[in-house]
């Protein structure tokens, strides 16, 4: 019997310890204690868009360094598919892949209400494409905490009924600079007004990527831009005090692959454009076929390039977790990293592009993070973007709802390990770390023996 007192390995009596004596989790962070405001953690998470996981070595990039030096660097993170800028936003405040939280491309259409959506228009305002998850905003504002949000893509649509507490409007005019400054007030404000988790986003490298090519040597000097950017946010927070207390995370939503006007596949070359609606476009485009041509369409693409693959909705493989949703089209077409797919020549054509497979080099995304609630300079080989929202509702103190990550993946990035984290069913429960809680479940286990 004593053998099962040291670990917690018998989880049917843990729960009862837990229920009977909340002292047990002394260590974890207190969820429900609402004398006053709460001396929560702070947290920025930061996504520079289309900031692929190698620009940091092309250029002297000091300030990325002075953050891996004093904290952490992830150097494979697998983000999630597909590899486009709203899915991946979402999925890195949600923890859940595309299929669950159901932003599952930048254009979209849903069936089930005739609509569709495009981050170009106003139909992004809807509620309704948002709701099928609760963003991190929304639910460290139902805890009582406090959240900010600089032009995070979702975070100015009302999303079950809550803005952040604080947010700009989208407006890509607003520079970086300014963004940085309404971020840094609002951590900054007294402390009942003070938040706690700020979103922060910026549309470069990504722009420049799609222009240029992630090849162009004119690259190098947006890249160096972007690093002067992040020195801008750290000596902001460091004249406010905050660089100490402020957590902060740098990474994005994907990388960026090079094209060319080569590898260009034209859809009317296989099947008549009359047949179908292309709801999403290059390089993973979803096909609506019209009424009754499904077969038709399909078979007319599958087997049509060879640098292009063609699935029906039910045959895409399990691993892209992108099939169980209504917004996901009965046909998607992937092309090979490198290809873009038109309809004819006369389209548009960019030199770089994402949105190809995520477990691709080219698609990942940079991350480095530092602050009081990280290991200093540690350099971890992989994680998935989805076990960043457990691993930051562990820094923010807040309970993670149901998600597709685990903080078992990614707490070693972390100062100090979380003694009493929620183990994810499929792994084995964390040691206890210290004596402390040992010695505090001893005695409740010989009281529990006599119920
Ligand atoms: C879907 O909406 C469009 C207008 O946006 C309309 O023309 C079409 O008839 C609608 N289709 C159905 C099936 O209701
Ligand atoms: C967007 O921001 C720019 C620069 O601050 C400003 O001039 C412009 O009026 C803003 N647009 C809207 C619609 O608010
Ligand atoms: C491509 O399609 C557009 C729209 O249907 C058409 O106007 C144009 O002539 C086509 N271009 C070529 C090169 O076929
Ligand atoms: C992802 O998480 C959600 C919420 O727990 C769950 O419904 C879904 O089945 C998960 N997806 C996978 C592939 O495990
Ligand atoms: C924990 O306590 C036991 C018994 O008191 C002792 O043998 C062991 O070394 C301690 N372990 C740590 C990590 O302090
Ligand atoms: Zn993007």
């Amino acid at each position: 019997m004593l053998s099962c007192l040291v670990p917690r390995c018998c989880s049917p009596l843990l729960h009862l310890w837990a229920v009977l004596l909340p002292i047990v989790s002394l260590d974890t962070p207190n969820h429900h204690q609402d004398h006053g405001v709460k001396d929560r953690p702070k947290l920025l998470l930061l996504s520079f868009d289309g900031f692929r996981w190698d620009y940091i070595d092309r250029v002297p990039t000091p300030n990325f360094r002075r953050i891996m030096d004093k904290g952490v660097k992830v150097e494979f993170v697998e983000n999630t598919y597909i590899t486009k800028t709203y899915p991946n936003h979402y999925s890195m405040v949600t923890g859940l892949y595309a299929e669950t939280h159901g932003i599952v491309a930048n254009e979209m259409y849903d069936p089930a209400v005739n609509k569709s959506f495009s981050m170009e228009t106003d139909s992004m305002y809807d509620s309704r494409w948002w709701e099928e998850a609760v963003p991190l905003w929304v639910t460290i504002q139902r805890d009582g905490g406090r959240s900010g949000a600089a032009m995070w893509p979702g975070s100015d649509v009302q999303i079950h009924g809550m803005f952040p507490n604080r947010y700009l409007q989208y407006n890509a005019s607003v520079s970086f600079e300014h963004r940085v400054q309404q971020i840094v007030e609002w951590f900054s404000a007294s402390k009942e007004e003070a938040v706690d988790f700020g979103v922060l986003y910026w549309e470069e490298p990504d722009e420049s990527g799609h222009n240029l090519g992630p090849q162009s040597p004119l690259m190098d000097a947006i890249i160096a831009g972007i690093d002067e950017k992040l020195g801008f946010l750290m000596s902001e927070l460091k004249k406010a005090g905050l660089d100490d207390k402020v957590n902060l995370i740098v990474t994005s939503d994907h990388g960026m692959a090079q094209l060319s006007p080569e590898k260009i596949i034209e859809l009317d070359e296989y099947v008549d454009r009359e047949l179908y609606t292309w709801v999403d476009k290059s390089p993973v485009v979803g096909i609506l076929p019209k009424e009754g041509k499904l077969d038709e369409v399909y078979a007319s693409l599958l087997d049509a390039n060879p640098n292009m693959v063609a699935y029906k909705k039910e045959h895409i493989p399990e691993r892209l977790h992108y099939q169980h949703n209504t917004r996901i089209m009965p046909i998607l077409l992937e092309a090979k990293e490198g290809w873009t797919i038109m309809q004819n020549r006369s389209g548009s054509f960019m030199l770089g592009n994402h949105g190809y497979d995520n477990t691709l080099r080219s698609m990942q995304p940079v991350f480095v993070a530092r602050g009081p609630a990280f290991r200093q300079n540690y350099v971890k080989t992989s994680m998935r973007s989805v076990d960043l929202y457990p691993l930051m509702c562990h820094i923010l103190s807040i309970q993670p709802l149901p998600n597709n990550g685990s903080l078992l993946n990614v707490q070693d990035l972390l100062s100090s390990l979380p003694a009493f984290s929620t183990p994810t069913p499929a792994h084995p429960p964390t040691p206890p770390k210290a004596n402390r809680s040992w010695e505090m479940s001893r005695p409740l286990l010989q009281e529990d023996l006599h119920l």
